[in-house]
């Protein structure tokens, strides 16, 4: 388990930080700080050794320090970040300093300018008005992410859709449920040991997939909501992305995300989903993920499908006249998506037209599961 650091430690990792960048700094003198500090009620005693070579880091007190300070840890650190004025600190008696304050210059206080080769990957034009620049994608390809894979109402739905889509360019389905995805372990490895690669590359078909999606123009990420989310096998693969991108932090939309490896640019994606119960607040979650999601991988959404009561539009003789409107909205919102890059509004009022959950329809429902307890049927 992970312990936290004592005051020591940080000032000794602090030291160590200002140690690599003494070599190249301007201000070398011979001398040392005493840090008289304490912390909760404990002292946290230690000195700088300054020379013309190095910086050295002590535990306890030195005699005739050249400098000492004086005051609580928080108060040295809030000092040592820019964030309380020295002047005030001494004012204050915050923090109390002996002997040649000048000395403090031994600190280097500016880090080296940018040694890190950050890769650029910036917004681009289609990310942020992906209608305007869309053009027709060369080749699709549907993540069927039920577990359920051709047996499962998520494929019943997607049908017409792919077919739409099919009508204007290539499509490819896979079911993710039949490929072995290992869940990330969180090692970084693929960031720390062997950049961009996973520990599990020769182990498992996660790079073969992520690499097929990448290749393709537009990707269909396809499931159903799962204890309010997506099924985990879905999730176990997204989370293995982290290796496709690089470590460091850059600039977004308003918010910081990771330049990627593999830069495919007018690369975007569409939500699919089912789910059992009535309300589409029930996709609330899975919404907002993506949302995340699409400004993280840099790949905007561009079309989202999300269909309540799927199981029960299916089963009743009472929406069967819904059931066919929708599907032929769905085959429109296929054609659609590709041709224009967006589901327009009439089809998007098909596909989610609402299905109250009156007392009729839940008894309805709850008779369907009553019928099917016991017989031991697995594909319902
Ligand atoms: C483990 C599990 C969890 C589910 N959780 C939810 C849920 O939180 N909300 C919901 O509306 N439906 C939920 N459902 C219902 C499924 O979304 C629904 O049955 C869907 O049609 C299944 O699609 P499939 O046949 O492709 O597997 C859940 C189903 C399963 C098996």
């Amino acid at each position: 388990m992970k312990e936290m650091l004592t005051p020591l430690e940080v000032m000794e990792r602090m030291v160590q930080k200002l140690q690599n960048y003494y070599a190249t700094h301007d201000y070398k003198k011979e001398g040392s700080i005493q840090f008289l500090l304490e912390h909760k009620r404990i002292p946290v005693n230690c000195y700088i050794i300054a020379n013309k070579e190095s910086l050295a880091f002590h535990q306890g007190r030195i005699d005739n320090p050249t400098v000492s300070v004086k005051g609580t840890f928080y108060n040295w650190l809030a000092l040592a970040e820019g964030k309380l004025n020295p002047i005030f600190a001494v004012f204050t008696r915050k923090l109390v300093f002996k002997g040649d304050t000048s000395f403090f210059k031994v600190l280097p206080r500016k880090q080296l300018k940018n040694p890190v080769n950050v890769p650029t990957d910036p917004v681009t034009k289609f990310e942020k008005n992906t209608a305007k620049y869309w053009t027709k994608p060369k080749k699709v390809i549907i993540l069927n992410a039920s577990p359920r894979a051709e047996d499962g109402y998520t494929e019943f739905y997607l049908a017409p859709f792919i077919e739409g889509m099919k009508k204007h360019t290539e499509v490819e389905e896979i079911h993710l449920g039949k490929y072995k995805i290992n869940p990330c372990k969180g090692c970084f490895s693929c960031w720390m040991n062997v950049p961009g690669e996973c520990i599990y590359r020769e182990k498992d078909d996660h790079h073969e997939l992520a690499d097929k999606i990448y290749q393709a123009d537009l990707t269909v990420y396809a499931f159903p909501i799962y204890a309010d989310g997506l099924p985990g096998i879905l999730k176990n693969f997204l989370d293995r992305a982290v290796s496709r991108a690089y470590p460091y932090m850059i600039k977004g939309m308003k918010r910081v995300r990771h330049p990627r490896r593999f830069i495919n640019p007018n690369h975007a994606m569409v939500v699919f989903s089912i789910c059992g119960f009535f309300e589409m607040k029930n996709f609330d979650p899975v919404r907002s993920y993506f949302k995340a999601l699409s400004h993280n991988r840099h790949t905007p959404v561009v079309g989202e499908i999300y269909r309540t009561t799927a199981v029960g539009i299916y089963g009743s003789p009472f929406h069967y006249k819904l059931l066919n409107h929708l599907m032929s909205a769905l085959k429109d919102a296929g054609e659609q998506i590709v041709l224009n890059g967006k589901i327009n509004r009439k089809t998007q009022k098909i596909i989610t037209k609402k299905i109250k959950g009156t007392a009729k329809d839940l008894d309805q429902i709850n008779q369907w599961w009553d019928e099917r307890k016991g017989k031991g049927e697995l594909n319902y």
